[in-house]
This record gives C-alpha cells, structure tokens and sequence, in this order.
C-alpha cells in the first residue's frame, strides 16, 4: 500500500492533501507520513524475526524527535554519533539500554555523558580512543561496554563518499589488529569487551557486500571467543539502501536470509543499526514552483525549496523522484526541464533534463524518498531558514519542528563590543 496516494486528483500524505498542508505550513516543507516510518519499522524488525536482535534506529538519518519516538514507541533502539543526537535519542524516551555510541571520534566530554546515562555500547575504532574511554570510565569507577568496530576491508558497492568498509576509509579496525586490541583490552580495568560491530557503508543495494562482510566479521567472532573472550554481541551495522527510482520495497528477506546464514550457530545477540531504510521512503520535500525561465536549449524550473534544504544531489549526485502535487492526466507531455533551487550556485540543482508533465508557477512539486539525510543535512546557507518538518497520522498533521524566524535567524549571531555602532563615525562620535 501507499502512504503518498493521488486523491481527488492531489497527492497526500496518508489522508491528509499536501496542498492543505502547503498553505497551513508554507512552502518549502519536509512531510512525514507516520504509517511509513511504522510499516517500514515493522517490515525491517519482522524479517529479523525469530533472531535475539536488537535494532538500533540510527538517528543520523533523521533525527526529528517526533520521528525517533514514532520509532522509539515500536520497540526501537538508537545508534547515535554525537552527545547532541545522544540527547535526541533519550528526549525521544529511547532507553538507554538500546542505545549504541558509534563514530571515531568522540570526545572525553560525550564518553562521560554516555557513560554516565548507562547506554549499551560504544563502538569503539582505535587504540587511542580505547585507552580514552579507560580512563573516562576509571574516572567514574565505571567499567565501559565495548564493542570493537572492525574494517572487513570489503566494498560496499556504493556511492565512495559513503563507503565505509574498505582499509583506505577512516572507519573501523584492521582485522588482522583485533586480537592484540582484545589483549590490550584485557589490561584496561575500564573497558569490558562485549563485541565486535561492522558498518561497510550506505545506501547498499546489492546483497554480497554484506554477506562477504558479516561472514569474515562472523569468523572473527568465533576466533575470539575461542580464544576465551566473553563475547555477547554482534553489530552489523546499518546500509541496506532504499530504491529512490522505483520505490521498489528493499530485499528485507534477503538480508535477513544474508544475516541468518552468517551468523548461524554463533548463539549471540545481534545489533542492527538502520537509518534510511526505515525512513527513507516516509518523506516528501513539498516545493513551490517559483518561475519557468527557457534558456537557449533549457527549460529552468526554478523552486523555492534549495541545497539548503536538501544538499544529497549536490553532494552524491543523488537521484530523488519528484512528481507533481496535482496529479497529472495519464495522457499528459513530459519534456525535460533542470529542476533548480534559488541558492546561488550552479551545483544548486535538484535534477537536470528530468521529463516532467508540464508545470507552471505556483505549482507544488513533491521531492520524493526525502525522509532520510534530507532534514538533518540542511543548513541555512544564503541565510536561508531550512525547510520546516511535518508529520502526518492518518488525516492529522502536527508540525514537528517549525520553520526557523527571522529574529532566531539573525539572533545566532553576536556583535562584539567594538562593532556596536553600525558605523566607524557613529563610533566615533560615541567615543
Ligand atoms: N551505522 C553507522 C556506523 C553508520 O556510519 C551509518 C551511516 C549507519 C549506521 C546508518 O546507515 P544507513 O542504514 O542509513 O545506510 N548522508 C548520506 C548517508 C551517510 C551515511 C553515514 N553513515 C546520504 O545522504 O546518502
């Protein structure tokens, strides 16, 4: 079923009309439909049926407190990279229990504030980092739990600049380097080794990435727990991709199937740590139609919505679907236009030559598949206030975090003591 179907010729998000909602909210808007974040939740925890696994939602994705909940009520953990998305996480009523620390560089100020709200695990990925969160945890007279992140040095098959698990990127432990980390672990009174974590990279679409990752991190487990270590968890990461041209639903029971077989006979608890495949597909960037300018071989279709907004096509060349809120007759013309936003940069540029039925100004536009990496990447470049988020339950809609005002806007700043006077004479008029 779709959370986004045409009704009486508009597109809505569950029952509600987007261009209700554009008029009560403003436009440019991210819309989140709650059905979606739920199915798409139970779908992922469903194929893992029947395995002691835990999923761990990882916030960078969309870290929206009214998101997180939606996901947090339904059983979820977090996986969080930052004491701000940590705060997010346990705001959102997610217990700390569920909670995993990831990223390779935390500071000693965010180790004593996850240790000290008792999460899970930190995934650590260096000696260096190790012997950090020791000394944090001594300093507590607390003991840190650990899992190591390793580097399977496998390819992701994915975009570079969100690939993770080869020995060139930055992330995750040389194999080869594990067991002498282990035995350094052992001298450590603050650190109790509990696992091992892997994250190969995003947006993963294909299925042997992970399963030439999970089995060699698999085989990696086995050995150390032979060696004696008291293993009791296994991370494998987040990156099942999500279909932004088709929408085709993601091979959940292939990667469950992937999971099962690498893991079989370990008898151990698993952690999983998605992010855009239980969002992805839950939101809309809904955009206004600003002017259509022809140039000499192009057709402009200038927008109100930006990179600001939503930068994954300016930084990954990322494709997003964008259809027209009224719903366009089957008969209808496409011709290609460059679908832009008003920032002033060339790489401001949503999609280029994309057939669309014919637009005119004051038209809304929806940018589809924006739920993960939209919101949370946005910025207010050009002085821009990002895009507001909505979230929608059945005909109900609640904006979730309002657009930013003016006065907020400008109130950032601060004006030292020497610049008071808007002008050098003033100034010195003042003096
Ligand atoms: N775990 C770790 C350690 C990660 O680094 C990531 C994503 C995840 C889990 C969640 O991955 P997911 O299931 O969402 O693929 N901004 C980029 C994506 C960056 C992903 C970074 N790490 C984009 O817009 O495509």
């Amino acid at each position: 079923m779709t959370y986004f179907p045409y009704e009486d010729g508009v597109l809505h998000v569950e029952e509600a009309a987007l261009p209700a909602l554009a008029a009560a909210v403003g436009t440019p808007f991210f819309c989140y439909s709650s059905g979606a974040l739920e199915s798409a939740y139970r779908n992922f925890a469903g194929a893992l049926e029947g395995l002691d696994a835990i999923v761990c939602y990882a916030l960078k994705a969309n870290s929206n407190l009214a998101v997180v909940r939606t996901l947090a009520r339904l059983g979820a953990g977090a996986d969080v990279v930052s004491e701000g998305e940590l705060r997010q996480a346990l705001a959102a009523g997610v217990i700390p229990e569920r909670i995993v620390f990831a990223g390779v560089g935390k500071t000693p100020g965010e180790m004593a504030v996850a240790l000290d709200a008792g999460i899970l695990q930190f995934n650590v990925e260096s000696l260096p980092e190790l012997e950090a969160l020791n000394r944090i945890a001594l300093d507590r007279s607390l003991q840190a739990p650990v899992a190591l992140r390793v580097n399977p040095d496998v390819d992701a098959l994915t975009h570079e600049k969100i690939a993770t698990g080869k020995a060139e990127n930055k992330f995750g432990i040389d194999m080869a380097q594990a067991g002498a980390l282990f035995a350094r672990a052992a001298e450590l009174p603050g650190i109790c080794f509990e696992g091992l974590a892997v994250h190969i990279g995003s947006q993963l679409t294909e299925l042997p990435p992970f399963r030439a990752a999970f089995r060699r991190v698999a085989g990696l487990f086995g050995e150390l727990r032979a060696a004696g270590h008291g293993l009791c968890r296994l991370d494998l990461g987040g990156g099942l991709g999500i279909s932004y041209r088709t929408r085709t639903p993601p091979d959940l029971q292939g990667y469950a199937a992937v999971v099962r077989e690498a893991t079989a006979g370990l008898d151990t608890r698993l952690v999983f740590e998605p992010g855009r495949v239980l969002v992805g597909d839950a939101g809309l960037l809904v955009t206004r139609v600003l002017y259509v300018k022809d140039g000499t071989d192009r057709r402009f279709v200038i927008v109100d919505a930006a990179m600001n907004d939503l930068i994954r096509p300016t930084l990954y060349d990322a494709w997003h679907d964008i259809i027209p809120v009224a719903e366009p007759s089957a008969d209808a013309e496409t011709r290609p236009v460059d679908l832009v936003g008003p920032i002033c940069e060339t790489s401001d540029t949503f999609a280029r030559g994309r057939p669309l039925p014919p637009v005119a100004a004051g038209d809304l536009l929806a940018i589809c598949s924006t739920g993960a990496y939209g919101a949370v990447m946005s910025s207010a470049y050009n002085a821009r206030p990002p895009a507001p988020e909505v979230l929608v339950r059945g005909a109900r809609h609640a904006v979730v975090r309002p657009r930013l005002d003016y006065a907020a806007l400008l109130g950032r700043d601060r004006l030292p003591d020497w610049l008071e006077a808007p002008t050098a004479d003033a100034s010195r008029g003042a003096a």
